[in-house]
């Protein structure tokens, strides 16, 4: 395993690379709707990482047709776009990754079709509170399990279930680095946390069992019993001054 330590150059990169992302995913929040289709967010998600001068990142990895995820309701991750039209009452996950000047950002959020169930809601504010926990732990001399515990001690008593199979993942020059971030274990374990480093946090949280199914597309992940899942996503920096959320403002530290 090597985890790539970025420099405070790289990192200016990597913010400006994940607040295109963030600004592509409030611009898509507000357009959804009952009636959108999955592949009418797609098509302005590839017109905006374009305008902003970056490139899709989803888009031809391991031949992901796509530049978003769309994963709607009982689907976890990794939906691919298509004729489905959103209705009310459906959650669905954006999920979005963009290249910019050699680095990557990514980032995710689930959001609400109209009006949703109290369920449906509680999900959404569980899985985004967890992954705001985990961020927490991002602090020099912690170690990488310390997210994942986090994440986990925070949905599990709410009985919700953190799926396993998918991890967070180091990001930088590619998609995916070293380390894996696990959303559930014990404390205290995996490498320790260094300044440089930049982790992409993404709790996926299921209502009901996290057993999950692939579609023949081989891509697009659902709940096994079909119950609601939710999925956030943010790239962040290890600095000395705390954990900086990519394409947000940088932490001012204490004073
Ligand atoms: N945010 C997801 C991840 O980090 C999305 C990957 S979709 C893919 O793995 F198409 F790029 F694989
Ligand atoms: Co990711």
């Amino acid at each position: 395993m090597s985890i790539h330590i970025k420099s405070s150059a790289d990192l200016e990169t990597m913010h400006r690379a994940n607040g295109i992302v963030l600004d592509i995913l409030c611009r898509l929040k507000e357009q959804i709707a009952p009636g959108i289709t999955t592949e009418d967010l797609d098509r302005m998600a590839e017109e905006w990482t374009g305008k902003a001068g970056a490139l899709p990142a989803f888009k031809g990895y391991r031949r992901y047709p796509a530049t978003l995820c769309a994963s709607v309701n009982e689907v976890i991750v990794h939906g691919i776009p298509g004729p489905r039209e959103l209705k009310e009452g459906d959650i669905i996950g954006l999920d979005m990754g963009v290249i910019l000047d050699g680095y990557y950002g990514d980032s995710a959020m689930t959001v609400p079709v109209g009006s949703i169930s109290l369920e449906a809601r509680r999900l959404l504010e569980a899985t985004e509170k967890s992954l705001a926990l985990g961020i927490e732990q991002v602090k020099i001399g912690n170690r990488i399990s310390d997210i994942g515990h986090a994440v986990e001690s925070f949905v599990t008593p709410k009985g919700y279930a953190v799926v396993r199979d998918f991890t967070g993942h180091g990001i930088g020059r590619a998609l995916h680095e070293d380390p894996q971030i696990p959303n559930y274990g014990d404390p205290g374990r995996g490498p320790r946390i260094t300044e440089g480093m930049v982790l992409a946090i993404e709790p996926m949280v299921c209502v009901g069992s996290a057993d999950w199914i692939l579609a023949e597309d081989q891509w697009t992940a659902s709940t096994a019993d079909g119950s609601l899942a939710a999925h956030f996503e943010r790239s962040v920096a290890v600095t000395p001054k705390g954990p900086w959320i990519l394409g947000e403002s940088a932490p001012v530290g204490r004073i």
